[in-house]
């Protein structure tokens, strides 16, 4: 039996925002995936839908389709817009807690609604190979797995709440996670006339 050992430089900190920060946050999610709206990804050759429907904020974002796969791309794939700007408080969250010399250039909107995952991977499509990966959970609880470097080792799951913070960064920006599944009904964040869920922001360096 293998047991699992949290990767160095994985930090997890619970209710990072609080419940004013949380909503703040959320509306300016909103107002962005109002101008940038939420679309289906497809995964590269196979062309199957994933289950997590996504947008982008900041100069870059990350995108997939069935004929050029994963990248990043500076506009929208459905509208050819740029992507709305990177909304402040995502700035300095990256700035506190990675210390990393360049901005983000890619805020991942991921959305969840229930019955959605997202399989074990390593985000692997930046040239900025070292710079930490920053994640915020808002919205419905979701189970979190980590892995390491490679698909076949150890794993753990644990929940991650509204107003949670992941950060990869040292070796575990190079091990493997994913979502197994959210909670439907654990959050009233997300406001009951938008779509119920869980909504993911995931903050990156693209280029050194
Ligand atoms: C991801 O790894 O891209 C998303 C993780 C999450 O939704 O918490
Ligand atoms: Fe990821």
């Amino acid at each position: 039996m293998t047991v699992f050992q949290t990767p160095e430089g994985f930090r997890l900190l619970p209710g990072y925002f609080d419940p004013g920060a949380q909503a703040e946050l959320v509306k300016a999610v909103l107002d962005g995936v109002a101008a940038s709206p939420l679309y289906q990804p497809a995964m590269p050759r196979t062309g199957k839908p994933l289950s997590v429907r996504m947008t982008n904020f900041g100069p870059l974002g990350w995108v997939t389709d069935k004929d050029r796969g994963y990248r990043y791309e500076p506009v929208h794939p459905v509208t050819g817009e740029p992507w709305p700007a990177m909304p402040q408080v995502l700035m300095d969250l990256w700035e506190a807690e990675t210390g990393w010399s360049d901005p983000p250039e890619a805020c991942l909107v991921n959305w969840y609604e229930a019955g959605a995952r997202m399989g074990l991977h390593v985000d692997n499509d930046e040239k900025a190979v070292n710079a930490p990966v920053v994640s915020v959970s808002l919205g419905d609880k979701a189970r979190f797995r980590l892995g390491g470097p490679t698909r076949k080792g150890a794993t753990a799951s644990f929940v991650l709440s509204s107003g949670d913070v992941v950060v990869l960064g040292g070796e575990a920006r190079r091990c493997h996670h994913g979502v197994d599944r959210i909670y439907p009904g654990t959050s009233r964040l997300l406001p009951p006339d938008w779509r119920p869920g869980r909504i993911n922001l995931t903050l990156r360096r693209v280029n050194p």
